[in-house]
């Protein structure tokens, strides 16, 4: 659904981490959000959530003022937020950290998202009975991930999705964003991983020190040598090396 942020600026004490930031997702978009560390990605995301207080501006979704509906009302409203770090319960099993992911869902819609999240991530079926702490990174990526399908999001506030994945993993999950979600829920991907977030989005912006300073569609986005010049500049702007990425 559309998400629409104006002006929006959150500071934590002296730091300004985002600075009058106007961004729209328009339904079913993928909109990826660029920028070195510290330039304000994760805080924008998680000023949409809820997570963290915005100190001026407005966030609507579908047409309604959500800026000061707490986190999990706008949970409610189909908003999930998916943590950077693969964050899970260690200790509650695989499938009990999905069913939290699904608590607001009747039983029946809960057993259905179930077996889509099993047929998408077959791993997360086979350890369904194991805590959460004996899965390798990458399981817990994807567990995060199928968490936050289980509560049907219609807008997914994805930071660093691919964070520190091998090949194998990434491969994985990308399809799935790109074939599940894409077109149907309204995405916003911070990612520093270029390739995967170019063979993902449909528009991008790029942060420094917490204003959008650039944004274009799909087709702008530079090729090659020029997407390494391009980003090189944007991320010396905000005084940071470009992450040493291939370009996939
Ligand atoms: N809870 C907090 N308290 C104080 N400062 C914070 C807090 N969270 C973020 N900041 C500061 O706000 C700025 C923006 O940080 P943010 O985490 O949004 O950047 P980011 O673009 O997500 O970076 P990264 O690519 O490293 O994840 C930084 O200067 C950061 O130090
Ligand atoms: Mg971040």
């Amino acid at each position: 659904m559309h998400l629409k942020a104006r002006n929006l600026s959150v500071t934590f004490g002296q730091v300004k981490a985002l600075q009058g930031v106007t961004l729209e997702a328009r339904p079913g978009e993928v909109v990826a959000i660029f920028g070195a560390n510290g330039s304000g990605k994760t805080t924008f995301l998680k000023a949409v959530a809820g997570l963290v207080p915005v100190s001026s501006g407005r966030i609507t979704y579908h047409g309604e003022d959500i800026t000061a509906l707490p986190a999990h009302e706008r949970v409610a409203r189909g908003i999930h937020y998916v943590s950077d770090r693969a964050r899970v319960a260690l200790r509650m099993t695989v499938r009990e950290n999905l069913d939290v992911g699904g608590y607001l869902r009747k039983p029946a819609e809960r057993r259905e998202a179930l077996k889509k999240v099993v047929d998408l991530f077959p791993v997360l079926g086979e350890k369904a009975p194991s805590p959460a702490g004996i899965l390798s990174g990458g399981e817990r990526q994807m567990l995060v991930i199928g968490r936050a399908l289980m509560g049907n999001p219609s807008l997914l506030l994805f930071d660093e999705p691919f964070l520190g994945l091998s090949l194998e993993v990434r491969e994985r999950i990308l399809p799935v964003i790109d074939g599940e979600l894409r077109g149907r829920t309204t995405i916003l991907l911070a990612e520093h991983d270029l390739g995967a977030a170019i063979r993902l989005l449909d528009r991008y912006c790029v942060f420094v020190n917490g204003e959008l300073i650039h944004e274009g569609g799909r087709s702008e986005v530079p090729t090659g040598e020029r997407l390494h010049a391009a980003f090189r500049r944007f991320y010396q702007q905000a005084g940071e090396e470009s992450p040493e990425r291939e370009d996939r």
